[in-house]
């Protein structure tokens, strides 16, 4: 059965990269960029922070999601979505990802958190479960909508956390705007929508007047290079935070940002070098990426 599963989705992968070959390419060089960040390393520097920044156990949460019904339950549903009949498209959060939102949630316990990209609700989920765990806090998502074919925005979450999303289906350059206005001030901002540099960028900088003082900003697919000549090129995420003066870390692919220099390390890139920023980072920020350009993301996969 497994095996069944796999040929089908390796056959699925080698008719895309036929299709396409240069996203195949820069799928490749993603791969190559996060197989040298060791997860133990990257959750260890996330564990690290958490526990320093908001004064928590992070370890002791991270065991709380691992034991959890919800874990469980949606380890399950990638299982099922694998198995989806219909057409579907790849993008889902990996584990490492959902499971920093989950911690970084349960850290900073953010009360109105944004986001834009659901897909299935991968991330959109483990935000859910880790504000219900909190006790407080609501979820206003923005997905610019899919095919009826494909498995619904809600496909991984769990019926008793809806009450707390807000799902909007529509394009976030429309929805994001009026969506910031109604919210007043945004805890917590995660983009997951369309990773090219231009829209990165304004999603950033559209969240950032919103955010609260001790608002975050974290975004996914901070690694993914646009294009082949874009290989080399900064990612939107560390060019924001260095321009906006955030403090910023990278874990896999997952930026989390700070407001503020208070308690975090200063960036370490080009631009904080010139302007002579001359803070020692924390252990949590002595990274591999700590400094380095991660270049931007590519698109999204289509079927
Ligand atoms: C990488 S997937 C999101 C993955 C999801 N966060 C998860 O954890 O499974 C990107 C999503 O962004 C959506 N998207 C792309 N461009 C968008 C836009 N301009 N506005 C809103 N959503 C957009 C796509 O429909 C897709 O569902």
């Amino acid at each position: 059965m497994v095996s069944q599963i796999l040929k089908g989705k390796t056959v699925r992968m080698a008719g895309k990269a036929i299709r396409n070959p240069s996203r195949a390419v820069l799928r490749l060089v993603l791969k190559a960029r996060l197989r040298r960040a060791k997860i133990e390393d990257e959750r260890g520097r996330l564990l690290d922070l958490l526990s320093r920044r908001f004064g928590v156990d992070a370890a002791a949460l991270l065991a709380e999601y691992h034991q959890s019904e919800f874990h469980r339950w949606f380890q399950q549903r990638r299982v099922e979505l694998d198995q989806f009949e219909g057409p579907y498209r790849f993008g889902t959060t990996g584990e490492f990802g959902c499971e920093a939102m989950y911690l970084l949630v349960r850290a900073a316990r953010p009360r109105v958190v944004v986001d834009t990209g659901v897909l299935y609700g991968g991330s959109s989920a483990h935000i859910l479960a880790a504000l219900a765990q909190n006790g407080a806090g609501e979820l206003h998502s923005i997905d610019i909508g899919r095919d009826d074919r494909e498995p619904p925005h809600d496909f991984f979450v769990p019926s008793e956390l809806r009450p707390r999303w807000d799902l909007i289906i529509g394009d976030s350059r429309r929805e994001l705007p009026a969506l910031l206005r109604r919210c007043g001030t945004v805890d917590l901002f995660h983009h997951d929508s369309l990773h090219t540099w231009d829209h990165m960028t304004w999603e950033y900088e559209t969240a950032f007047p919103y955010l609260s003082p001790d608002g975050l900003l974290s975004s996914d697919d901070i690694q993914n290079p646009p294009s082949i000549p874009g290989i080399f090129r900064q990612n939107a995420f560390p060019a924001f935070c260095q321009r906006r003066h955030f403090s910023f870390g990278s874990f896999h692919n997952l930026g989390v940002a700070f407001r503020g220099t208070d308690g975090v390390a200063p960036s370490r890139g080009p631009e904080s070098r010139t302007s002579g920023a001359a803070h020692d980072p924390p252990d949590w920020a002595r990274s591999r990426n700590w400094g380095r350009s991660p270049t931007e993301s590519a698109a999204q996969e289509p079927f």
